[in-house]
């Protein structure tokens, strides 16, 4: 299919005797929001880290825009912008300097890492905190902080884990934007989540993982259609009703 950007093809990976990916496949279209939904364990993380060369996994392929992760993983980096769920970032450093840093480590020019610096501290509503040192902000400014840096190198394909969680409902808020506006500039998402509601609000598709297996893909609405009316069924339901569980255990 050409306009599948990124296809995964029967990854797995253990750690020790746990399988915390299992026989995972699935495709993204360029321009599309994935959305990678499951509890806490289920091998989101896992998975986005075999996705972005981070991780090698014990079998199973992986290419984006047709370089494969594992023998051109550099052409497969220009590609990518990786928002990790931990932050990654230097907090003695002000907002610009971590990003003046970040774009310069990507190869862009002193003028281009300007530029990009002031678009994307703009891009994720923190402009007006440019010249702080980011150890003062908030952990939601923080994680909006590390989404600059992930855009710094000008990706195509942007992998977001987990970015909400944990924060104030402001830099909730201000995520969710971000993330609406660069759907309308045409980026490619993978997002990870285990909030239903955001999956739901913001994806074109969900993958529903658990126990490292893909257990259901499709859209929101698709997934609701299979229990009922898609206006009155949640995916919560969705989720409680493929596993006998509740997503929050
Ligand atoms: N480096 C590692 N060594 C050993 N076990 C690991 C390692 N990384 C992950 N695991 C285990 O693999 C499983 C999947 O973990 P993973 O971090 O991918 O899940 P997740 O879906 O991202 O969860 P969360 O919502 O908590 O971030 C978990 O049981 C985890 O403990
Ligand atoms: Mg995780």
């Amino acid at each position: 299919m050409p306009d599948d950007f990124l296809v995964a093809a029967d990854l797995t990976k253990s750690f020790d005797d746990l399988r915390a990916v299992d026989g995972i496949s699935f495709t993204i279209r360029r321009q599309e929001m994935f959305g990678l939904l499951g509890p806490n364990g289920a091998g989101k993380t896992t998975t986005i880290r075999m996705l972005s060369t981070v991780l090698k996994a014990d079998s199973g392929d992986v290419t984006i825009g047709g370089h494969s992760v594992t023998n051109d993983s550099d052409a497969v980096r220009e590609l990518i912008g990786v928002c990790p769920q931990e932050l990654a970032l230097y907090p003695e450093l002000s907002a610009t300097d971590n990003l003046m840093f970040f774009g310069r480590m990507a190869g862009l020019g002193g003028a281009e890492a300007k530029e990009a610096t002031r678009s994307n501290l703009d891009r994720v509503g923190l402009l007006d905190r440019a010249g702080d040192v980011v150890d003062k902000f908030s952990g939601g400014m923080k994680r909006r902080v590390n989404i600059a840096i992930a855009l710094m190198s000008r990706p195509q394909l942007l992998f977001l884990d987990e970015p909400t969680v944990g924060i104030d409902p402001q830099s909730r808020n201000h995520i969710f934007e971000t993330v609406l506006k660069l759907r309308d500039e045409g980026m490619t998402v993978l997002y990870t989540t285990h909030y239903m509601e955001e999956a739901d609000r913001l994806c074109d598709r969900i993958g529903v993982i658990d126990n490292g297996k893909l257990i259901r893909l499709g859209a929101p609405k698709e997934l609701k259609s299979e229990i009922g009316d898609p206006e009155q069924v949640t995916l919560e339901e969705v989720f409680l009703n493929l596993t006998g569980r509740s997503l929050r255990d």
